[in-house]
Order: C-alpha cells, then sequence, then structure tokens
C-alpha cells in the first residue's frame, strides 16, 4: 500500500514537473537568508540545478531567498537547508489555498464587472488589448495604437502612443508583463495610462512636450498561459528541442547584451532559460524593434515588474556602474521617495547587481547599453513576498496610486530637462 502511494506520488511529479501542470496542494514558499559565502554559493547552485521555483535569487549574504517547493518536495528542501546550517521560515504556508483563494477573488470580480476595464481584478490580454483601442478611438488626438507584431502562438502586439506633441519631443518607453506571472505589472501600467488619459486636461502640458510609447504585456502567450493553465508560469511559450518536452524562454535574459555571461541558464527547463541565441524570442525582437525605432528620442525606459519594491538601475551583466550612475541614482531616488509618500511603501533604489544579484541579458542593460536610453530602469512592484506573485487583486490600486506618484517624477524630470 505505502509503496502503491509512493509510486503514485513518483508519477505524479514525473508527469507535472517542468510541464505542464503542477500540484500546489501543501507547497509552501519557504525564505531562506544566506549567512556566509558558502551559504550563499550553495544556493546559488541550488537555483541553477533547477529543482525548485525560486521566487527570488539568491544575491548576496544577508539578502533573503524565497524558494517554492511543492509538498513532496518540502521534506527535501527542508532538510538540506537545515544541514546547510541556514536559517529558514515558511513563508507561504500553503500555496494551493492562496491560489485557490485567488481564483475564486477573481471569477467573482470577473462575474461581477461593471465595465469592460478596471482595476478591481486582473484582465486578460485580449480586454487590455480592446481597451487600448477604445481609448485610441475615444481619444485620437491624444492617443493611437498600432499592431507592431504577432507573438510565437499568433497574438497581435500593440504599441499604445500617448501624447499630442511631435514625434521629435522626449519619449518614454514604458513596458510590462515581460515575465508572465507577474500580474501587478500590466495592471499597474494600465492604471498609469489611464490616469494620464482621465486627467488629460492636468496633464496636458506634460502631455505636449512628453511622447509615451507603451506595451503593457510584451509576453502573451506566457500570461494567457498564466490564466488558462499555470498560474506561476514565467517564461514565453516557445518550444525548445528539450527532450523533456520543457517550453519557454526567460524573456528577461534573452537581450543582446552580454547575452548568456551570468545568471541565466542554457537549460530549455529553468525559468531562467536564455533561449538559443540571443534575441531568439520574437516577442522580445518586437519589443527591441520598437525601441530602436524611437531611440532617438528616448530618454527613459521604464519596465515593470514583481516582486521586492525595488527600483534598478544598470548594470545587471556586471558589477560595475554605469559612468552616469549618479544620475540614474538621484532620479530614481527622487522617484521612490514620491512614491513612499503616497501608502508608505518602501523601494530599495540601486543598480541591478548592487540590490539584486548578477544577471545578463535583461531588457534594461540593452535599453541602455544597445539603444542608449539613459534613464533604463527595472521596477520590481509589491510586495515583499508576503503573497510574491499571488498579490490580492485589492492591490492593484493602491500600486496604481503610487507608482503613478514615482513615474511622475520621472516623466516631469524628462519634460524639464529635454523639452
Ligand atoms: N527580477 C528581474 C529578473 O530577474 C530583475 C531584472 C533586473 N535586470 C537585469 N538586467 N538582470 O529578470
Ligand atoms: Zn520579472
Amino acid at each position: 500500500m505505502r509503496s502503491l502511494a509512493f509510486v503514485v506520488a513518483f508519477l505524479l511529479v514525473g508527469v507535472s514537473y517542468g510541464e505542464p501542470r503542477k500540484d500546489y496542494a501543501g507547497a509552501q514558499v519557504l525564505r531562506a537568508t544566506p549567512e556566509n559565502e558558502s551559504q550563499l554559493h550553495y544556493l546559488r547552485g541550488l537555483l541553477m540545478k533547477n529543482v525548485y521555483d525560486f521566487w527570488t535569487e539568491p544575491g548576496a549574504v544577508g539578502r533573503p531567498v524565497d524558494i517554492l517547493a511543492t509538498a513532496f518536495q518540502l521534506p527535501v528542501l527542508k532538510k538540506t537547508l537545515a544541514r546547510l546550517g541556514l536559517d529558514f521560515s515558511v513563508h507561504i504556508g500553503n500555496v494551493g489555498d492562496l491560489l485557490k483563494e485567488s481564483r475564486i477573488a477573481q471569477e467573482r470580480a470577473e462575474a461581477h464587472r461593471q465595465s469592460s476595464m478596471d482595476w478591481n481584478s486582473y484582465h486578460r490580454y485580449d480586454g487590455i488589448m480592446a481597451w487600448l483601442e477604445s481609448l485610441a478611438t475615444e481619444y485620437p488626438d491624444l492617443c493611437s495604437i498600432e499592431d507592431v507584431g504577432t507573438s510565437y502562438e499568433g497574438r497581435t502586439m500593440k504599441l499604445f502612443r500617448l501624447g499630442s506633441g511631435p514625434d521629435t519631443n522626449p519619449g518614454i518607453f514604458v513596458d510590462g508583463g515581460l515575465h508572465a506571472r507577474e500580474w501587478i505589472s500590466p495592471a499597474v501600467v494600465t492604471y498609469i495610462i489611464n490616469e494620464l488619459v482621465r486627467d488629460r486636461v492636468i496633464y496636458s502640458d506634460l502631455l505636449s512636450k512628453v511622447n509615451f510609447y507603451v506595451m503593457p504585456v510584451i509576453n502573451p502567450d506566457g500570461y494567457e498561459y498564466s490564466f488558462t493553465d499555470e498560474r506561476l508560469w514565467r517564461k514565453t511559450r516557445s518550444d525548445t528541442d528539450s527532450a523533456r518536452g520543457c517550453k519557454g524562454v526567460d524573456g528577461n535574459r534573452n537581450w543582446a547584451f552580454h547575452w548568456m555571461e551570468v545568471g541565466a541558464s542554457d537549460d530549455p527547463c529553468s525559468n531562467l532559460y536564455a533561449g538559443p541565441e540571443a534575441f531568439s524570442e520574437v516577442e522580445m525582437r518586437v519589443v527591441r524593434d520598437q525601441i530602436l525605432r524611437f531611440k532617438d528620442n528616448l530618454k527613459a525606459y521604464l519596465t515593470f515588474h514583481s516582486y521586492s519594491q525595488l527600483l534598478l538601475y544598470p548594470w545587471g551583466y556586471t558589477s560595475d556602474l554605469p559612468e552616469d550612475w549618479r544620475d540614474l541614482d538621484s532620479l530614481a531616488q527622487d522617484a521612490a521617495d514620491a512614491l513612499f509618500r503616497v501608502h508608505h511603501k518602501h523601494y530599495k533604489v540601486g543598480s541591478v547587481t548592487h540590490v539584486l544579484y548578477e544577471a545578463a541579458g535583461g531588457s534594461d542593460d540593452w535599453a541602455k547599453g544597445v539603444a542608449g536610453v539613459k534613464y533604463s530602469y527595472t521596477l520590481e512592484l509589491r510586495d515583499k513576498g508576503h503573497y510574491g506573485f499571488v498579490l490580492p487583486a485589492t492591490e492593484i490600486i493602491p500600486s496604481g496610486e503610487e507608482t503613478f506618484e514615482g513615474f511622475m517624477v520621472v516623466a516631469n524630470f524628462i519634460r524639464d530637462h529635454y523639452s
């Protein structure tokens, strides 16, 4: 009997690992904080072995790491951490329950939806695109929208442009949804668009002097997959030649600037898979081409991720800093201060490598290093791990409110210095 149960459990894990559905009943997120270099080194090795889903990555001694383990994996992970002398705490006690609750909340919100777009629940790709289309129809002097590409699975990718002045105005490029499971990212990007359009009279000066180029969901296939099949999916959905049938590439390891040098994996089953080559992913090529198209006027590039509450600037591929890092740092500090004033959420400011870890192939590094966009930032939105990626929809509006204030600091700065 026991051995039968064991075989069944083994089969389940065998089937669920990699592709497609995982069983999250009883899964936990553990938080472990490496206290010395050897513990850190071990965690980095564990990350690269690709057995566990690291929700945050080991970066430095003293910096906590969140690791998801299924019920089946938990005893081994706990034993491993204990053997290393690594202190850990159970950060999310039952990921399965959390996912269930959030699914119920999402379904309820969808059933009670009053209008096609709101910020009380998370929205599907088609809904977001339809809403952008409707803005462009309603405010043709302020907004426009354009089909700029097609995702791997055939979804149309759109560029939304906002601004009433000439194309020669300084520009800010904004994207979201690179990582599928980070749902708060498209939600906040659309929140920002909505504020600017709704209060276009208040912001008319800004809108006449700065152009905004926005793509709220740049990994549409992964984003949809995270609604339909696997809430915690991160990557794109392209086929790889993996023998185990693993799909998808980490879009934020796929950009052609010091590609694959550090912090990325060549294993198609890894969540950090950099792809068979730089820009293997059509979605990243589409965004690249839009950035290149406007690069002469682009002064800022903002890419929205979650979670951890950070405002990061290059470089990600090296611990060296760009020579103008003080400019990027001081603007980010001002943005973080403005953000803090709204709901007292602390955002840490620093270079990717100093605050997080070395990881090459990110869009932020490419935007600065190749396209020459000076103010290039990655924002890691709420929260700090209490819900992690499964952030309740009730936090969309407060996240939007505070992020908008930080965003406005950057936008006004670009207007004041470049227009
Ligand atoms: N959490 C993000 C990621 O791992 C951070 C990206 C920061 N930028 C970078 N170039 N690594 O993709
Ligand atoms: Zn991300």
